[in-house]
């Protein structure tokens, strides 16, 4: 499928696309403890057409958008500028990659590395030493595939997610060596 994958810069024009994925895919992400109805709060607080038009107008942010050569979405990602709540990891100015997610019926298929790649290109096109996230200490596929691309756990957090309070690694790759 890798070579059927096709990642672009999401627009405004996207909105709509990006809050029915965010909603497909952000429960992938939840461990199975996570209540549901927290999980449907963060989605309908956090991930509805407002808050993805008002990341869209930050200058901070950016979205990129994988799709097949049919057109059909397949996964999103999330950038974020700022450097703001990034952990003690490297000298230089570091990338956030906030959100990462790909639909479970493409899964396995290279959609999740077309999208790093770009996050990878897009921190070396603005100068950034290293990338960063924030992932689920209970999502071991998410560990793994952040691993086999040359993240290191470097630090823990914790966050809520609607009612619970949920505890992530920090992960982080230097941009620098590869
Ligand atoms: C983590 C994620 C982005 C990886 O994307 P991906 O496109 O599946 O990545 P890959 O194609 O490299 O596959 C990763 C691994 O998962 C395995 N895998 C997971 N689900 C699979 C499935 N349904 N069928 C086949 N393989 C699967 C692959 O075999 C691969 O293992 P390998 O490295 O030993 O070969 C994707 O699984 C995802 O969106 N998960 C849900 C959301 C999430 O957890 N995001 C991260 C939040 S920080």
């Amino acid at each position: 499928m890798s070579s059927d994958i096709q990642v672009q810069r999401a627009s405004e024009a996207d909105i709509a696309e990006l809050v029915t994925l965010a909603a497909r895919t952000f429960p992938l992400a939840c461990p199975s403890s996570t209540p549901w109805r927290d999980i449907q709060d963060h989605i309908e607080s956090r991930l509805n057409e407002e808050s993805f038009r008002e990341h869209m107008d930050s200058i901070d942010i950016e979205f990129h958008l994988a799709r097949d050569s049919n057109g059909r979405n397949l996964g999103y990602s999330m950038l974020v500028k700022s450097t703001e709540g990034a952990p003690a990891f490297s000298s230089g100015v570091p990338l956030e990659l906030r959100r990462l997610y790909v639909i479970e019926e493409a899964h396995g298929k290279d959609v999740g590395a077309a999208l790093l790649s770009c996050v990878e290109r897009r921190g070396r096109e603005l100068g950034r030493s290293w990338i960063w996230l924030g992932t689920n200490q209970a999502n071991s596929r998410a560990i793994k595939f952040y691993e086999k691309h040359e993240f290191r756990k470097v630090g823990t957090r914790t966050f809520p997610v609607g009612g619970s309070i949920e505890r992530d690694f920090f992960m982080a790759k230097s941009l620098e060596l590869s």
